[in-house]
């Protein structure tokens, strides 16, 4: 695996490849979740690249950037293991100029995560823009865990004409149910256990559903009942196009929930 830190190397590297490209843009701090989105870029790519970029313009003044968990080491260790071929990992100065090209994402954008983050998804749309340019990816691998972005991340393919194939990727659990996030080391062992609600709510509202409730107000109350005690941000049920709907429509629903433990957030989703 060759590690990279400059966009002319990446580039100069890029020109010579001619098969297909897997991308997988992380901020490091690489957990199970990422690991599967690389050995699934690994599986259906000739040349796998991942980045490692710790992105400040996708994170609001007083967000958690600076603290943000930060492990080169161990990700590069990781990205081997995985048989990355190479591993991007710039430096702010290297992607970003004093006077940038702004992306405005869509209205969409405004709600649910956006709501309480604004303009975290033009920060979001803005690299991966970035990355997409210089590493110029036959097919970039994204979770659903992070259904909002992974949607903006679409439109913005579609409306831009971007020649890449984005591959949408299950969320990873542990064995107990809770969805897999760079956050969760923030969480002491009452809150890991609450946390656990997050994803026992979305199973049941999709139990509720298989055996044939479509409205939504029931599910959202019984989330809420689920997670009474926790510090609910949000719970919404959007279509694909994340426009909030009141009859749920099997394929084209997703359950999001929010929740804060202290200072972290978690969130989690289910795809029906
Ligand atoms: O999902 C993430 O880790 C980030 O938002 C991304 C897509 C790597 C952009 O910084």
């Amino acid at each position: 695996m060759k590690i990279l830190k400059t966009v002319e190397e990446l580039q100069n590297i890029r020109k010579t490849i001619s098969s297909n490209v897997g991308f997988v843009p992380t901020m490091g701090a690489l957990h199970n979740g990422h690991i599967s989105l690389i050995k699934k870029a690994r599986e259906e790519n000739d040349i796998v690249i991942v980045s490692i970029f710790l992105n400040p313009t996708q994170f609001l003044p007083g967000e958690d950037l600076d603290n943000y968990p930060r492990r080169d080491e161990a990700d590069k260790r990781i990205c081997e293991l995985c048989k990355v071929d190479y591993l991007f990992m710039p430096e702010i100065s290297t992607m970003y100029e004093k006077e940038e090209v702004l992306i405005k994402a869509p209205n969409k954008s405004y709600i649910l995560e956006g709501k309480t983050r604004p303009g975290h998804f033009d920060g979001v749309l803005q690299v991966v823009l970035k990355l997409f340019g210089i590493v110029q990816p036959t097919n970039a691998y994204f979770g659903k865990k992070d259904a909002q972005q992974l949607t903006l991340i679409m439109q913005m393919v579609k409306n831009l004409f971007l020649c890449v194939n984005i591959v949408p990727c299950e969320i990873v659990r542990e064995e107990d149910g809770l969805a897999l996030s760079s956050r969760n080391i923030y969480l002491d062992s009452n809150q890991r256990k609450d946390a656990l609600c997050l994803s026992q709510s979305l199973f049941m509202a999709g139990a509720l559903i298989s055996r044939g409730e479509r409205n939504s107000q029931i599910i959202k109350d019984r989330i809420n009942e689920v997670m009474k005690d926790l510090d609910i941000e949000y719970i919404a049920i959007v279509d694909r196009e994340f426009n909030e709907i009141d009859t749920i429509e099997v394929k084209n629903t997703i359950i999001l929930i929010v929740v804060r433990f202290g200072k972290t957030r978690l969130l989690d989703n289910i795809w029906l």
